[in-house]
C-alpha cells in the first residue's frame, strides 16, 4: 500500500494509530500566523532562557534535537540516508511497529558514483528530498563521501569513489536535488572516517597535502557548491582530536576557510567530553545512550545537556558559545521553512521514484570483461541456470544506519524471470549457503553443478551478503561497525564458481558487494563479468535487461579493482590499525589509482573502466586557452550497432613541477548518449584548481608554469587522445 499522507496529516493520525513515540511527526512545523509577521532568529534566541537553548544542541530521542514549544521552535527531525528514508523509530530508538514506512530503495554510493551520471546524482537526492519531506522529517543524513581509501572498509557501499573530483560532482548534485524539496543534508562523515575497526577511538595522521586534495574536496564542494545545510563530524580522531572536538578541522578549516555557516551535527555518540567540544564550532550532540539503559537513554546527563549547563552557570562557559550554536540552527531551520510551513509536501513511492531507481541501477551495472559472450539473445537460450544464494537475496535491510524498509525489492532471479517470462527456462540452486564461517558445501556444489551443465548458459549471481551473517558477529561484510575480514568472496565461492565454469564454461559471473573481490580464482574463465553493486529496489530488473541487452552497460569503476588487498596502497604502503589504534596514511596522496600509476602495479580493473555493447571513437582533440582556463574539446562517435553512453574522462598531468605530482588525475568528465553511428562534440573547460597542487609550504594552492599533457580517455588506463598545453 503506498503511504500517502503528509506530514501534517500523519501528524494527525499519530494518535489514532498510538504511534506518539514516532521521532518525527509529533511537534510538526508551527503554520504560519495570518499577517502577523514570524519572529525573527535572533527574537527567537533573545526570548529563550538557556535551558531551552541547550535543549536544542542535543538529541531528545534518537533521531531528534529539542524544540522550544512556547516560542513555535519544532523539534529538528532527522533520519538516515544515504539511500533511502530509513524506517521509523520510536524515541527510544527501537523499530517503530504499525507504521507504513516502506518506501523507494535506492542503489547505494558506490553504484551511484558508477554512474558517472551528474544529472542522476541530482535526480537520486530529489528523490530523496521529496520523500524525506512526505515523511516529515527535517534532515537526511547523507551523502557519505569519504574517500575509499582501503577495500576493506565495511561501509564503502555507502561512500562515492576514491576520486576527489568525481567525489565532488557527484555528491553537489544529490546535495542540491535533496536541499531544493526544503529539508536539509548532512554530508557525512567528516573527515577520513575510511575504516570501521574501532571507528569512535582510532586515530587518523595524514599530511596536510594529502588532507586538501585528496580528503577535502568533497567537503568543500558540498559546502560552497552544493551550499550544505548540515555537515557530520565523524568518529574518528583526526591527528589526535576527535573530529567533533578539533578545532583545526571545525573553526579553522570547515568554518573561516570553506565559510560553512550552517550546522555541525555530531556522529550518534561521537562526542566525548563537554568543554573541548562545545568549545569549537559543534552545534548539536547526537546519539542513543551507549549504557545497559541504551533504549531509556537519559539525554538531560548528554555532554551537551546539563554538564554544558554546568559549565555556563559556574562561569566557565560563555553563554555566547551556546547562543552560536542554537543560532545556526535557527538559521537553518528558517532556510528549510520549518517556520513558514512553506516546504513542499514531498511525495513517496511515487512510479517517478521507482524510474529514477531504475535508472541508477541500469547506468551503475559495470560490464567488467565480457568476451562478446553477452548481451544473450533469448532465442539461443532454451534453459537458464541463475547459480548463487545472492540470486535470491534482498539487501535493503542490510549495512547498518543505511537500512532501508524498501516499498519491494526485485532479486536478480526474479528480474530474470520477469524479462524471460514462459520464453526460457530459468532454474536456480543457491550453490553456497549464507551462514557464519560457512565454507564450500559438496552438495550445493553438485546440485548447482548439475543445473549449470544441464543449461545453455549460467548467470551466477554471488558476492557479499551486505549486512551481518549473524548479529553483531564478526562475520559481516559491507556492514556498519564491522570491516571485511580479507577480499576474498565468502562461504566457498570461488571453488563454486571454479566448479560451475568446469561444467558449462557459457557462465556470465555477477557480483553484488560494494567494491572489489579478489576475482584471480576464475576471473580468467569467466565468459563476462559484471560487477551489480547493491543495485536497490529495482536492480534485479536492470541486471536481467542489461545481460540480455534490452539495456547497454555504460557504467565504470568509481574506484580501481585492485587484483588482490596486499596491492591495494592501504596496504601495500600502509598497514591496518594496530593496538595503538593508530591509522597512518603513509601512502599519502597515492589513493587509488594514483598509487597504481606511480608504482606501476597492474589493477584487476582500473578506475574508471566499464565495457559496452557498442565502441566510441575519440578524435579531433583541441587545446585552447580561453576566458575561464584552458578549453579541451573533441569529437566522439559511436561506430558500433547500438546505442549506447560513453563517459569521457579527461585526466591532467603535470610535467614539471616542484613537489611530485600523480601521474594522471581526473579534472572532468561528461557522460553522452549517442545512437549508433552518431557523434558529438564535447567540450570542457579545466580552471586554474585543474592544474594547480596544494603546496604545504606556502600553505595554499599553486599552479606553476610549464607543460601540462590532457589525457583524454574511456577509463584511466584507456587514453584515447592526447595533447600538450603550455600555462
Ligand atoms: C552512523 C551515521 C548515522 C547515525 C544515525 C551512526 O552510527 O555512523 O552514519 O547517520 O549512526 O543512524
Amino acid at each position: 500500500m503506498l503511504w500517502s499522507m503528509s506530514r501534517r496529516r500523519l501528524a494527525n493520525l499519530v494518535p489514532l494509530l498510538g504511534l506518539l513515540s514516532l521521532a518525527g511527526g509529533c511537534q510538526g512545523p508551527s503554520p504560519p500566523t495570518d499577517g502577523v509577521q514570524a519572529p525573527d532568529v535572533e527574537t527567537r534566541l533573545g526570548a529563550m532562557t538557556l535551558e531551552e537553548k541547550v535543549g536544542m544542541i542535543h538529541a531528545n530521542s534518537a533521531f531528534t534535537s529539542g524544540g522550544v514549544e512556547r516560542l513555535g521552535i519544532p523539534e529538528l527531525v532527522m533520519t538516515d540516508g544515504p539511500h533511502g528514508v530509513r524506517h521509523e523509530h520510536t524515541r527510544y530508538y527501537d523499530k517503530a511497529t504499525g507504521v507504513e514506512d516502506a518506501g523507494t530503495y535506492l542503489p547505494v554510493g558506490t553504484a551511484l558514483a558508477a554512474t558517472w551520471n551528474q544529472e542522476l546524482g541530482y535526480a537520486f537526492g530529489e528523490v530523496l528530498g521529496r520523500e524525506t519531506a512526505f515523511r516529515g522529517k527535517d534532515v537526511i543524513l547523507g551523502p557519505g563521501i569519504n574517500i575509499i581509501r582501503d577495500p576493506l572498509n565495511g561501509r564503502n557501499f555507502e561512500y562515492l569513489t576514491e576520486d576527489p573530483y568525481l567525489n565532488a560532482r557527484m555528491a553537489v548534485g544529490y546535495i542540491k536535488g535533496v536541499q531544493d524539496q526544503g529539508v536539509a543534508t548532512s554530508v557525512k562523515h567528516y573527515i577520513a572516517n575510511s575504516l570501521e575497526y574501532e571507528r569512535r577511538f582510532v586515530n587518523v595522521q595524514m599530511d596536510e597535502r594529502t588532507f586538501r586534495e585528496i580528503y577535502l574536496p568533497g567537503f568543500r564542494a558540498a559546502v560552497q557548491e552544493g551550499g550544505a545545510l548540515t555537515v557530520m563530524a565523524a568518529y574518528n580522531k583526526f591527528r589526535g582530536a576527535w573530529c567533533a572536538e578539533s578545532a583545526f578541522l571545525l573553526d579553522d578549516v570547515l568554518r573561516d576557510e570553506l565559510g560553512f555557516e550552517g550546522v555541525v551535527v555530531s556522529d550518534w555518540n561521537a562526542v566525548h567530553r563537554t568543554l573541548p567540544a562545545a568549545g569549537v564550532s559543534l552545534d548539536i550532540e547526537m546519539g542513543t545512550d551507549l549504557s545497559q539503559e541504551w533504549l531509556k537513554p537519559d539525554y538531560d546527563a548528554f555532554f551537551f545537556a546539563d554538564p554544558l549547563i554546568e559549565l555556563v552557570r559556574n562561569g566557565t562557559l560563555d553563554e555566547s558559545v551556546v547562543d552560536d550554536k542554537v543560532r545556526r540552527i535557527l538559521k537553518v531551520m528558517e532556510r528549510i521553512h520549518m517556520f513558514s510551513g512553506d516546504r513542499p509536501e514531498g511525495a513517496y513511492n511515487t512510479p517517478e521514484h521507482q524510474a529514477v531507481a531504475r535508472r541508477v541501477a541500469d547506468e551503475s551495472l559495470v560490464l567488467l570483461h565480457n568476451d562478446g559472450f553477452l548481451p544473450l539473445a533469448r532465442g539461443d537460450i532454451g534453459k537458464l541456470a541463475v547459480v548463487g544464494a545472492n540470486a535470491d537475496r534482498k539487501h535493503a535491510g542490510g549495512g547498518g544506519s543505511s537500512q532501508v524498509n524498501a516499498l519491494y525489492e526485485v532479486t536478480a532471479l526474479e528480474g530474470l524471470r520477469n524479462l524471460l517470462g514462459d520464453d526460457v527456462e530459468v532454474t536456480w540452486s543457491p550453490g553456497y549457503a549464507v551462514a557464519p564461517g560457512a565454507v564450500a558445501d559438496p552438495g550445493l556444489i553438485r546440485a548447482a553443478v548439475d543445473a549449470a551443465a544441464a543449461a545453455d548458459a549460467v548467470i551466477y549471481v554471488g558476492g557479499l551478503v551486505h549486512g551481518y551473517t549473524d548479529a553483531w558477529d564478526d562475520n559481516a561484510f559491507d556492514a556498519e561497525v564491522l570491516d571485511k575480514p580479507d577480499m576474498m568472496l565468502p562461504f566457498g565461492q570461488d571453488e563454486l564458481i571454479e566448479a560451475v565454469i568446469a561444467a558449462n564454461p557459457n557462465t556470465v559471473i555477477a557480483l553484488q558487494s560494494g567494491g572489489p573481490v579478489d576475482m584471480r580464482a576464475w576471473a580468467p574463465q569467466a565468459r563476462a563479468i559484471v560487477q551489480a553493486w547493491y543495485g536497490g529496489m529495482e536492480g534485479g530488473n536492470a541486471l536481467a535487461a542489461m545481460l540480455f541487452g534490452e539495456v547497454n552497460p555504460s557504467g565504470k569503476l568509481p574506484m580501481t579493482f585492485p587484483a588482490r588487498l596486499e596491492d591495494s596502497p592501504a596496504h601495500a604502503l600502509a598497514s591496518y590499525p594496530d593496538e595503538n589504534l593508530l591509522i597512518d596514511h603513509t601512502e599519502g596522496l597515492h589513493v587509488g589509482y594514483r598509487y597504481f600509476d606511480a608504482y606501476d602495479v597492474s589493477p584487476a580493473f582500473a578506475f574508471g573502466h566499464g565495457l559496452s555493447y557498442t565502441s566510441f571513437e575519440y578524435a579531433d582533440l583541441s587545446l585552447t586557452r580561453g576566458q575561464e582556463g584552458v578549453e579541451v574539446g573533441l569529437r566522439v562517435t559511436n561506430t558500433g550497432p547500438v546505442a549506447g553512453a560513453e563517459v569521457v574522462q579527461v585526466y591532467v598531468r603535470d610535467h614539471q613541477s616542484s613537489l611530485k605530482r600523480p601521474i594522471r588525475e581526473l579534472k572532468g568528465f561528461d557522460k553522452i548518449e549517442l545512437a549508433p553511428g552518431a557523434s558529438a562534440r564535447i567540450e570542457f573547460v579545466l580552471g586554474e584548481d585543474a592544474f594547480s597542487y596544494y603546496d604545504p609550504v606556502k600553505a595554499g594552492w599553486v599552479l606553476e608554469p610549464g607543460a601540462f599533457s590532457i589525457a583524454v580517455g574511456s577509463s584511466s588506463r584507456d587514453i584515447r587522445l592526447r595533447g600538450e598545453i603550455e600555462l
